[in-house]
């Protein structure tokens, strides 16, 4: 079994129980941030069972979103469906999704994943000039707590390397707060995120 079929199959078997394991509302930085722009067209990697596409959707946005498991999609088309929205969701990897499609704002919501620094390079490519990465994921600290998210340090956030990784936007505001998250089973209780505004 690849790497990568492995985390597919890791996610699946999260996202089979009827629960939405991350709440069906959106991520709270992400719904502040998104309603401070106009809408346009936004993309949602690792979108996992669509709050945050759907949110987007529904405040007018034009929404693809990504992710590898196959039972988050599922999940995400009823989550729309609920709503009487339609999100183009594609079932795809950060190291295998492409378009030819620019995107006005990029939303990072809990997107760990290990190739970060290529991936985010990646995904800078698909964002207009002027365009918004808005990410929040769990700090290097989160180790030290108990309210969800990846066990090992490589997959969580660090200011200086999101600094690094976007070091040629025009304008960078990153942070690390220690917040209380209520977002389903997965994410709740006293937590250490990174959050960041980044302006290509
Ligand atoms: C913590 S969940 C976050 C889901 C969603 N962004 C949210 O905030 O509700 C992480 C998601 O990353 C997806 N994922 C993990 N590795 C991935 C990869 N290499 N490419 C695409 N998606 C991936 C998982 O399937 C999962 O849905």
């Amino acid at each position: 079994m690849t790497q990568s079929s492995k985390v597919t199959n890791t996610w699946d078997e999260r996202y089979a129980q009827d629960e939405y394991v991350y709440g069906k509302q959106p991520n709270e930085f992400f719904r502040q941030q998104l309603q401070t722009l106009r809408p346009g067209k936004i993309l949602l990697p690792a979108e996992g069972e669509g709050r945050n596409a759907v949110f987007a959707a529904l405040q007018g946005w034009d929404v693809v979103a990504f992710d590898s498991s196959v039972e988050a999609k599922r999940k995400a088309n009823v989550l729309a469906q609920e709503v009487g929205k339609i999100i183009d969701y594609q079932i795809n990897s950060f190291e295998n999704f492409n378009t030819d499609e620019q995107f006005d704002t990029i939303g990072l919501v809990y997107a760990h994943n290990l190739n970060r620094q290529e991936n985010h390079r990646k995904l800078s490519g698909f964002l207009k000039k002027g365009g918004v990465i808005i990410l929040e994921g769990f700090s290097r600290e989160q180790l030290n707590y108990n309210s969800g998210g990846p066990k090992s340090i490589e997959m969580l956030f660090s200011v200086d390397e999101l600094k690094s990784d976007f070091e040629s936007f025009s304008s960078l505001n990153i942070w690390t707060e220690e917040i209380e998250l209520s977002e389903g089973n997965y994410h709740l209780g006293k937590a250490s995120v990174v959050r960041m505004v980044g302006v290509k």
